[in-house]
């Protein structure tokens, strides 16, 4: 589904991304651990377009993408890979002067062309399905964190994406709100749902979790079951990570 090979992000002098390869199969959960600075959200961000990358290439649900494509050929692509892929930020980004609702149905009606009713109909058993049934028509200001973040899953579903990526979804949220947040994502992955989750939710990534992919400096250092990231890791750096995470 998503083929990440030799991906090079530059800011100026500082190479963020330092050759990525990584690939996500259908129905995979991959979760992207590592500290803090070591590329994880500019990896998201560079396989939905938000950045653009220097070298390597990415292929998501067969549209490829790299770094010397002409800007009219990647905006087309980039268009369709949009489309395709949804995104769930730490920060939740709902439209705060809209309804719940309006947040799902933008996105279908406007994007997708899916007429009002149906995008409404759909939307409702989105919102449903996330627990907010009863508050379709509250503005995000009035939902709690775990609430908001539940309706920006809800909105990336209505676009029935191929592959989802979280970046650190419940890093803003208490312990209760998180477990109602994960909650859902568990039943988004056993669904099978496409996912790659950026997060420090080690519990989430060892009962979800396929694959377990850990960044350091810009580079994977090291991809496995979580059983064998984990608990039996083999890389210094992994071992590292794990033991400041644990203490925090
Ligand atoms: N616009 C930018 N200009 C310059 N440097 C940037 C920019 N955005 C990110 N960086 C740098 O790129 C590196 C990777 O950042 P990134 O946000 O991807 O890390 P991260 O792994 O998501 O970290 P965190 O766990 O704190 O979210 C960091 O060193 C950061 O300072
Ligand atoms: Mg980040």
């Amino acid at each position: 589904m998503i083929e990440v090979s030799g991906l090079v992000k530059r800011h100026g002098a500082l190479e963020v991304l330092r050759g990525i390869d990584l690939r996500v199969g259908r129905g995979e959960v991959a979760v992207v651990v590592g500290p803090s600075g070591s590329g994880k959200s500019t990896f998201l961000r560079c396989l939905n377009g938000l950045e653009r990358f220097q070298g390597g290439a990415v292929v998501v649900d067969g549209l490829p993408l790299d770094a010397s494509l002409a800007d009219r050929r990647r905006e087309a692509v980039l268009r369709q890979i949009r489309t395709r892929v949804g995104m769930v930020f730490q920060s939740f980004n709902l439209f705060p002067h809209r309804t719940v609702l309006q947040n799902v149905t933008e996105g279908p009606i406007h994007v997708l062309g899916v007429d009002r009713e149906e995008a409404e109909r759909r939307a409702v058993a989105l919102l449903d399905r996330v627990g907010l049934a009863d508050r379709i028509l509250a503005r995000p200001t009035q939902l709690s964190g775990g609430q908001q973040q539940r309706v920006a899953i809800a909105r990336a579903l209505a676009m029935e994406p191929r592959a989802i990526l979280f970046d650190e979804p419940t890093s803003a949220l208490d312990p209760r709100m998180t477990g109602e947040v994960l909650a859902v994502m568990t039943d988004l992955a056993r669904e099978g749902q496409t996912m790659i989750v950026v997060t420090h939710a080690m519990s989430f990534a060892r009962r979800v979790a396929d694959v377990v992919h850990v960044f350091d400096q810009g580079v994977v250092v090291e991809s496995g079951t979580p059983e064998e990231v984990l608990e039996n890791p083999s890389q210094e750096a992994t071992r590292r990570f794990l033991t400041e995470t644990v203490a925090a």
